[in-house]
């Protein structure tokens, strides 16, 4: 039976204006079907369902309407859009979704969220330490914050993060609770990674084995920010996996489970072999699933330096607008775009408006590959972030 403290209670009632009790009856919805006995504060919350492309007209009139009194209690942070809010113009998007997508970004604004547009919040400002509660949408996110930095987070929708961030709580369920991160699956990785999208790989092969359960793994010797990153967006995208323990590397809150599994190189070989269709035709290249890092964009500029993109291709570089605000100041920006190449934030190659624009993805991110093929029907190929530049220049 879920306990309410008065304050809650009183949102409930509708003292506190409409958006809020209508954000505290989905609280409370939720924390009945999961058996919570109380809420539980929330430092910060992430939203994702931002872009046009997937809202449509009915999810901006729900946003709308929870906006013309609904504010934000904590730091709340916002997921891509479906395009670069400054420039996207140039990189072909209409302006009739450019003005809808607008109005999204506007309503999210007025409820004081900020429009970070990214889903790699923990590298601008959104930042939870261990065991911090907070309530995050984008899987990516979620499954980045319980493993890599040991916040605490179930994997909310749209409507449920929004719902948390006007109310400052979430229900007292699922992975809030120290019983339900415990390890249930290990996996021994007998390969040597070494780039992003062998990390990807390695997301999407175990991903496919544990279906929702929580791995621990071992044999991961290395590992980078950015990895983590690319192996936590395809885990969650092909496992539905919202916390892992990687031994050595990520916080250790768990028993290990007896059980071993093993990972070997024919496994990523396998899984790579799945996401490379033979008959693809490149004409796109995307780099930034997850939002890339300020360290790839520089790797990628100088690469880029001094050459030029080849004819009938487009590169997308996609981030968070403060990390393409600091390319411009370093000059990483210019260099890619002196090349034919777009740093494109606020959006990614996902969820902008991209189907029938290109027939063939290149990137180093499993994930991208994902929905490249079930959104866009695009073909793709997975390769190395150094591949994949090397793809698009003369
Ligand atoms: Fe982020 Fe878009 Fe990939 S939201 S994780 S860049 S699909």
């Amino acid at each position: 039976m879920l306990e309410l403290k008065p304050e809650e209670k009183a949102m409930l009632e509708g003292r506190q204006g409409k958006a809020t009790r209508k954000a505290m009856e989905i609280i409370t919805l939720l924390g009945e079907i999961y058996g919570a006995k109380r809420l539980i504060p929330v430092s910060s919350v992430q939203i994702a369902g931002v872009s046009y492309d997937n809202l449509g007209e009915p999810g901006l009139e729900f946003l709308s309407d929870m906006a013309v009194d609904g504010k934000a209690r904590v730091l709340t942070t916002l997921n891509p859009a479906g395009m670069d809010l400054e420039e996207w113009q140039k990189h072909g998007i209409n302006a009739d979704f450019a003005r809808n997508q607008q109005r999204v970004i506007d309503a999210f604004a007025k409820m004081g969220v900020m429009t970070t547009c990214t889903c790699t919040p923990y590298l601008v400002g959104n930042l939870p330490h261990f065991g911090e509660h907070v309530a995050w949408a984008e899987s990516s996110a979620v499954c980045f914050a319980n493993s890599v930095i040991g916040a605490r987070t179930n994997r909310e929708g749209g409507p449920s993060a929004l719902a948390a961030s006007l109310t400052g709580v979430t229900a007292e369920y699922g992975l809030h609770l120290d019983e339900n991160r415990v390890a249930e699956v290990k996996y021994d990785v007998r390969t040597r990674l070494k780039t992003t999208d062998d990390f990807g790989l390695l997301g999407q092969v175990i991903g496919e084995r544990t279906k929702q359960a929580i791995p621990y793994i071992t044999g991961i010797s290395h590992a980078t920010t950015e990895d983590l990153m690319s192996f936590s967006a395809s885990v969650a995208t092909y496992g539905g996996v919202a916390m892992f323990h990687m031994e050595d590397i990520t916080p250790r809150t768990t028993t290990v489970p007896e059980k071993v599994q093993i990972i070997t190189q024919e496994d990523l070989s396998n899984a790579r072999r799945a996401l490379d269709d033979k008959d693809a035709v490149i004409d796109f290249i995307s780099i930034g699933c997850p939002h890339a890092s300020i360290d790839e964009i520089s790797h990628i500029a100088n690469m880029l330096d001094g050459k030029r993109v080849k004819k009938g291709k487009t590169v997308w570089i996609t981030t968070a607008r403060p990390t393409k605000d600091l390319a411009v100041r370093m000059g990483y920006y210019d260099k890619i775009e002196k090349a034919g190449a777009f740093l494109v934030s606020d959006a990614c190659c996902a969820v902008a408006p991209l189907k029938g624009r290109f027939t063939g993805l290149m990137t180093d991110s499993a994930k991208a590959c994902f929905y490249a093929r079930g959104k866009n029907k695009f073909k793709t190929e997975i390769r190395t972030i150094d591949e994949c530049i090397r793809e698009a220049v003369v």
